[in-house]
């Protein structure tokens, strides 16, 4: 595998928001759990000195590459090529459980994962069907469409695509994979801007008809829900007090998991609402630092992926 070209760079999202969010300080440890192409992990390391400690995770082998580099070239920085479900084995593997002061989440994927059409996460592009983060995982997109019944995939387009036509889509493409195996990115469009209506109004940008399915189903492969759920637990756990926990999430589904584990974090213990328990009872675990941020009118006219991302922070609360 080669690094691939320049086309293919990230440009970090709300970069200064975060670097404030994580109050950096300078021979502190921090964890990226998304390096991507590392533009966050860079701006972090300019703000740590020569203690700090910073540790990234993907699970992408193209994203691992960037970051071997970058390990060769500073001493400050490490990677682990996991998914970061594995956050808190790796935290213990390392020693600085509890000792944590800052951990980021930029989740979803990467530009350079949307560019390469042989990764098959987009429409656009004519490329195998594929979507997984980390290839050596066992299910492709293709594979998938191969074998799932009609209900599973209704529920899959519905839930994590908040699809219309999921019935119709999942009727369509049973029927054609009787026929031929649905094989390609540009296959599976076609077959649902066959199927599906058009919906687009006078005068409104209309979104291509393949979006949703296409973003529900790399949801899925990934688990990229299951990921966020089974990780903010762990995150919270190996912060040390005072730690700060950022997450940007790109759509409603990922941002309302956040926001529940923050609040019921801040929230405390889970009493009867009709027991008269003083706030000073309720053991807090975290408090939420500020509203949740969006991108200002600057990045948003230079990078169109900021238009849908969601930054929230917390803090760990000294017990
Ligand atoms: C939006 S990009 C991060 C970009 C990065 N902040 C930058 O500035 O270059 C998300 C990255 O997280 C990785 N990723 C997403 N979910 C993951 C998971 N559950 N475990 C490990 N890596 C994950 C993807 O492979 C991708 O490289």
């Amino acid at each position: 595998m080669e690094v691939k070209n320049d086309e293919q760079q990230h440009k970090p999202v709300l970069l200064e928001e975060v670097l404030e969010a994580l109050s950096i300080v300078e021979d502190g440890i921090y964890i990226d759990c998304t390096f991507g192409r590392g533009g966050h992990t860079r701006a972090m390391l300019e703000q740590l000195g020569d203690q700090g400690r910073l540790i990234a995770i993907d699970r992408d082998p193209e994203a691992i590459k960037v970051g071997r580099a970058l390990e060769s070239e500073d001493p400050r920085f490490s990677i682990e090529q996991e998914a970061f479900s594995a956050l808190k084995t790796i935290a213990d593997q390392k020693g600085i459980t509890g000792k944590v002061n800052g951990i980021l989440f930029d989740l979803g994927v990467s530009s350079p994962q949307l560019d390469d059409a042989d990764r098959g996460f987009s429409f656009m592009r004519e490329g195998p069907l594929d979507m997984r983060m980390d290839p050596d995982q066992s299910t492709s997109a293709a594979d998938w469409l191969a074998t799932a019944t009609d209900r599973e995939m209704v529920r899959v387009f519905s839930e994590y695509g908040e699809e219309r036509f999921s019935r119709r889509i999942a009727r369509a493409i049973i029927a054609t994979r009787g026929e031929t195996p649905i094989k390609t990115t540009k296959q599976l469009a076609e077959l649902i801007r066959e199927v599906t209506p058009d919906m687009s109004k006078p005068g409104q940008k209309s979104i291509h008809p393949a979006t949703r399915v296409f973003q529900a189903i790399r949801i899925f492969i990934n688990d990229e829900l299951g990921e966020i759920k089974t990780v903010l637990d762990q995150a919270l756990e190996i912060l040390a007090p005072g730690g700060r926990l950022a997450v940007i999430s790109f759509h409603s589904l990922e941002d309302r998991i956040v926001k529940r584990f923050m609040k019921k974090a801040a929230a405390g213990d889970d009493y009867p609402r009709e027991l008269p328990i003083p706030a000073s009872m309720m053991n807090p675990t975290m408090k939420i630092i500020g509203k949740m941020i969006k991108a200002g009118k600057e990045e948003l006219a230079e990078n169109p992926r900021s238009r849908s991302a969601t930054l929230r922070v917390a803090e760990k609360v000294p017990t």
